[in-house]
Formats: structure tokens, C-alpha cells, sequence
């Protein structure tokens, strides 16, 4: 099962990313996570992506093709693997087809989570994240029981540093004018699927299950 999961900053990639995860035993490579890793444990890696992460910039495609090549080339991907935020760009989408080649694997589906724009500002600067074990919550639509405090683990929430209104704007400005033709390759392949993202958060996984079902 190879899979890239797409949509706009706040889609909901991350929170269906896990769901796909648990019941279909892949591993979630999500760039994002990579960086914010690489950041967290200082490496050259991480200096190069933090000062694009923090104006709500895409880092440089070389540097992020490069990453992925390596993660798809482990062990760990024989049975398939999710793809959480990459490709961004065409120039990204056109090197995966490439990557993919040379591993002499193929792509499954393109599963995109549309969500109207308008409703991403609010989910991004509501979102909250565990710092023990990253669980996704929202103040409004997926609130934790206790204020502040994981569900799973109990471990404290914290908000990400670029979901701040004015890096949220400029993320959203950038997403926006690289996906439509992203969208446009991804058809013309017939790999896309569209996902309607602006249902609860399990109608949206039942959805993207059901489609998923039909591979096994
Ligand atoms: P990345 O970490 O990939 O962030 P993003 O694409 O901006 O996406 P998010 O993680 O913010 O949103 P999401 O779609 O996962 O939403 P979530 O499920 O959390 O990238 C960060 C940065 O890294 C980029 O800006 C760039 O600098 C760099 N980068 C990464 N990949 C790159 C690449 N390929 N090329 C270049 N640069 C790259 O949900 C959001 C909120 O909404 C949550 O609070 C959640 O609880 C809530 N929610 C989710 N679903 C629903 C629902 N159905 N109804 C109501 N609320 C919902």
C-alpha cells in the first residue's frame, strides 16, 4: 500500500495519517515531523529548515527530495509507507516518480483531504499537540477532557510555533499556489482521490478507509 496523503496546512493529514497508520500497519513518513525532529536535535538538517519553517516557507526542494529518498529506501517501507505532506511541488512530485522507479515500486492513490480555505485559519491557531506522544487536539473540535492535559498520556499540550496567525496566513498563501497544479499532475496520472475533509473527524477516516479497502 503506497500512499501519499495530501491537502492545505490544517487539512487534517496528521490526524488521518495516524488513523491509516494503526489499522494498516505502514509507516507515516510526514516531512513536516522530519524536520521538526531535526530541529528539535539540532542537526545541519534541522538549521536548514528552521529559518523557512518559522516564515511558513517551503524548505528548499533539493534538501526535502533528498530526505525522502533516504526514508523510502529503509527496510521499513517494503510493505508500503504513507507520505504526509510530501510532494509540495511538482518539481517534488516529478523526483518521488523517479524515486519510486528506481525502488521499483508503485504509487497506489493520492488520497486529498479538501477542506474549504477559509475554515483552515481557525483549525491551525486552535490546534494543540502532545509533547509526550504528539496527539493531535483542537480547543473547539477535538477538545482533551482535562484542559492542557493529553487523553492518552496525560503529558502537557503545547501549541506549534508556526501555528501563530501571521505564519499560518503566509503557510496557507504558499500551500495554496502549489496545489492546483500538484492536483492537476496527480489527476492527469490517475492516481487522486478526493476526500470531502469537512466531516467529523471518523466520517473523514471511514471515507479514506473505505477507498483503502478496495487495495487489500
Ligand atoms: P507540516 O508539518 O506538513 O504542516 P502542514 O502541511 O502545514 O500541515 P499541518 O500539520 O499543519 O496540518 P494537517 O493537515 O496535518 O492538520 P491536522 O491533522 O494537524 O509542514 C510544516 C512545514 O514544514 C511547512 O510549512 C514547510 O516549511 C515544511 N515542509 C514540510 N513538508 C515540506 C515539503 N514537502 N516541501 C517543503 N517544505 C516542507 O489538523 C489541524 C487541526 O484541525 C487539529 O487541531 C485537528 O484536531 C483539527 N481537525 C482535523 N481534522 C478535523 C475535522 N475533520 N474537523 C474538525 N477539526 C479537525
Amino acid at each position: 500500500m503506497n500512499l501519499v496523503l495530501m491537502g492545505l496546512p490544517g487539512a487534517g493529514k496528521g490526524t488521518q495519517a495516524e488513523k491509516i497508520v494503526n489499522k494498516y500497519n505502514i509507516p507515516h513518513i510526514s516531512t513536516g515531523d522530519m524536520f521538526r525532529a531535526a530541529i528539535k536535535d539540532g542537526t545541519e538538517l534541522g538549521l536548514k529548515a528552521k529559518s523557512f519553517m518559522d516564515q511558513g516557507a517551503l524548505v528548499p526542494d533539493e534538501v526535502t527530495i533528498g530526505i525522502v529518498r533516504e526514508r523510502l529506501s529503509k527496510d521499513d517501507c517494503e510493505k508500503g509507507f504513507l507520505l504526509d505532506g510530501f510532494p509540495r511541488t511538482v518539481p517534488q512530485a516529478e523526483a518521488l516518480e523517479g524515486i519510486l522507479a528506481d525502488l521499483n515500486k508503485k504509487m497506489d492513490y493520492v488520497i486529498n483531504i479538501d477542506v474549504d480555505q477559509e475554515i483552515l485559519m481557525e483549525r491551525l491557531t486552535g490546534r494543540r499537540i502532545c509533547k509526550e506522544c504528539g496527539a493531535t487536539y483542537h480547543l473547539v473540535f477535538n477538545p482533551p477532557a482535562q484542559e492542557g492535559k493529553c487523553d492518552r498520556c496525560g503529558g502537557e499540550l503545547y501549541q506549534r510555533e508556526d501555528d501563530n496567525e501571521s505564519t499560518v496566513k503566509n503557510r496557507l498563501q504558499v500551500n495554496i499556489q502549489q496545489s492546483q497544479p500538484l492536483l492537476d499532475f496527480y489527476e492527469s496520472k490517475g492516481y487522486l482521490r478526493n476526500i470531502n475533509g469537512q466531516q467529523d473527524i471518523d466520517i473523514v477516516f471511514t471515507d479514506i478507509d473505505q477507498l483503502l479497502g478496495g487495495l487489500n
